[in-house]
């Protein structure tokens, strides 16, 4: 039985340092916790969606993606699950994230577990991951694991301020984290790793062609 898997985290962050990447980062980490106390090695990805910014828009406009725009959307097609993580703008996913969700094939996130998370400068629209960003991915048919991840301002400010006695205890956002990150382990580890598409494979065998001529 295979002990690995392919983990692809998105990040749609726009800000350099970006509070959407630390979330992401975050979520990884726990969730790489969550597998080595499976026994599961990690295969991780990273996808920094402003790398790629401009080549959406050109794959958009042309219908051709870079090269290295490509190899995002390889990593993310071909990964046994998804941590996907969005600034909220305008109470919604951000438009380059969407963008990057739009160009990769509406079937390719059929059946895969995802994380979601989200950060935002208030705490008063967390629900944008259910009312927005959850049903983007119940479209795509990708298993949303059922708790999502968001973090408003508020909630770095509080890392770290401890209990007053020198103690730190784990804070709302590191409970959060860490039970997305179980959920999203059990999900992942409790199916088969996903083949990879094979680009040479021949949909048809020959023989059938031949003999429907
Ligand atoms: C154009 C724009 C719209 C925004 N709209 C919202 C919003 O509706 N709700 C919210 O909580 N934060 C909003 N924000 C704040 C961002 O979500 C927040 O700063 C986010 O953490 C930035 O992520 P980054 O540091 O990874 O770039 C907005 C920011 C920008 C630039």
């Amino acid at each position: 039985m295979t002990t690995s898997r392919r983990i692809a985290v998105v990040s749609a962050g726009l800000r350099q340092p970006s509070s959407t990447r630390l979330l992401a980062d975050r979520l990884a980490d726990a969730a790489g916790r969550q597998f080595t106390a499976r026994d599961v090695d990690v295969d991780l990805r990273v996808v920094e969606l402003r790398e790629h910014a401009h080549d959406l828009t050109n794959h958009l406009l042309s219908g051709f993606p870079s090269t290295s725009l490509e190899r995002a959307i390889e990593a993310v097609t071909t990964a046994d699950g998804l941590i996907a993580v969005s600034p909220i703008f305008t109470a919604s996913y951000s438009g380059l994230f969407k963008t990057f969700f739009d160009v990769v094939d509406a079937d390719a996130l059929d059946g895969m577990p995802v994380l979601l998370g989200a950060t935002g400068g208030t705490e008063r629209h967390s629900l944008a991951l259910e009312h927005a960003m959850r049903p983007l991915f119940t479209y795509l048919h990708a298993i949303v694991v059922p708790t999502a991840v968001y973090a408003a301002t508020s909630d770095w400010g509080a890392e770290g301020a401890g209990d007053g006695a020198g103690a730190t205890a784990p804070t709302g956002l590191t409970r959060r984290i860490e039970r997305g990150a179980r959920e999203f382990a059990e999900l992942v580890t409790g199916r088969e790793p996903r083949q990879a598409a094979d680009p040479f494979a021949v949909p048809t065998p020959f023989e059938q062609l031949l003999a429907e001529n």
